[in-house]
């Protein structure tokens, strides 16, 4: 048995932050949420709120647990707040010296036995654990937007990861609801090394086949099963966040199919960043 997680800090409450302390804050842990200004802190806070509220709406969350899920979550802009956590899973912007400067802190701040997660999409879990002195308590937890909504989560083993620390993140993850896998710390571990490439095709198939975002979305739902259109998805992951996972893997492992396509790279280029700023490939209300 791995040692018993009960207090878990999360690290940036943007998109995928907000929905793992979500995940936390529902499977029963006390949870720090660290953010670089209270502004963006209680704004993650209130994205959970809008979750949850609309949960109890709809009749799948009672009125008190939601209540007791909202209580459990407490916001900092202080690393040091997150000393006694069990767990702290790292979720702030896709660099790689950003998410050094973070493990760094957190490896002078939190207990020696505590598990450091990063939920990075394409970065080695080894380069970041390379910033702190116990590399052996990093692992990768990574989760899949929208992380309160999506089962997966991928349990990433870098060379120095220990047993017990990998143990750890995948029994907090089981215990969250969630189904874990476990993969090593290879360029887009298991889902994003097929998807992102994937992704990338879907895009280059709009101008050299000329289809319109419309139809390629219509197609795939209705043609391959998907859940949602390639460029919708892209939308919901952000421009901004694929097209720097298609550059980390295409830096990596140096295939065509996963440098971004030019017209991401446009998108990108004019701030059309897909859900969050309300314009990608498509167009989103507020
Ligand atoms: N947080 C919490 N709950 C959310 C949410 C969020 N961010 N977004 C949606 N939900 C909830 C909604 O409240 C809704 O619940 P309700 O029906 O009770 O109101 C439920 O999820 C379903 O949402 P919708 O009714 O809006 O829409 P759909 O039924 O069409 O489902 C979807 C939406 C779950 C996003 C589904 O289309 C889907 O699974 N799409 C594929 C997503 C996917 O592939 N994600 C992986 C991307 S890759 C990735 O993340 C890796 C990264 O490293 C890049």
């Amino acid at each position: 048995m791995a040692e018993r997680i009960r207090k878990v800090g999360v690290v940036g409450l943007g998109t995928m932050g907000a929905g793992i302390a979500q995940v936390s804050v529902q499977a029963g842990h006390e949870t720090i949420g660290h953010e670089i200004s209270l502004d963006l802190a209680e704004r993650g806070r209130a994205t959970i709120d809008h979750y949850l509220t609309r949960a109890v709406e709809k009749g799948r969350l009672a009125q008190a647990d939601k209540d007791a899920a909202i209580a459990r979550l407490t916001l900092t802009t202080e690393l040091a707040d997150l000393a006694d956590c069990d767990l702290v899973i790292e979720a702030v912007l896709e660099e790689l010296p950003l998410k050094r400067e973070v493990f760094a802190e957190l490896d002078r701040v939190t207990r020696p036995e505590a598990v450091l997660a990063t939920n990075t999409s394409a970065l080695s879990v080894a380069e970041i654990a390379a910033a702190t002195e116990r590399p052996e308590r990093v692992v990768g937890i990574h989760f899949f937007n929208p992380a309160p909504v999506l089962p997966l989560v991928e349990i990433v083993r870098a060379p120095e990861s220990s047993d017990d620390a990998v143990r750890a993140a995948y029994e907090w993850a089981e215990g969250a609801g969630k189904q874990p896998v476990n993969c090593n710390d290879t360029p887009g571990f298991i889902v994003n090394r097929i998807l992102i490439p994937l992704l990338n095709d879907c895009v280059r198939v709009l101008d050299e086949a000329a289809v319109t975002p419309e139809d390629l979305d219509k197609a795939m739902t209705n043609g391959a099963g998907w859940p949602m259109g390639p460029c919708a998805l892209v939308d919901l992951v952000g421009i901004d966040v694929h097209v720097h996972a298609s550059e980390a893997l295409h830096d990596k492992l140096g295939e065509e199919r996963m440098a971004p396509p030019e017209r991401l790279l446009r998108l990108q280029r004019e701030g059309r960043l897909g859900r969050k700023t309300g314009h990608g490939f498509f167009e989103y209300g507020s």
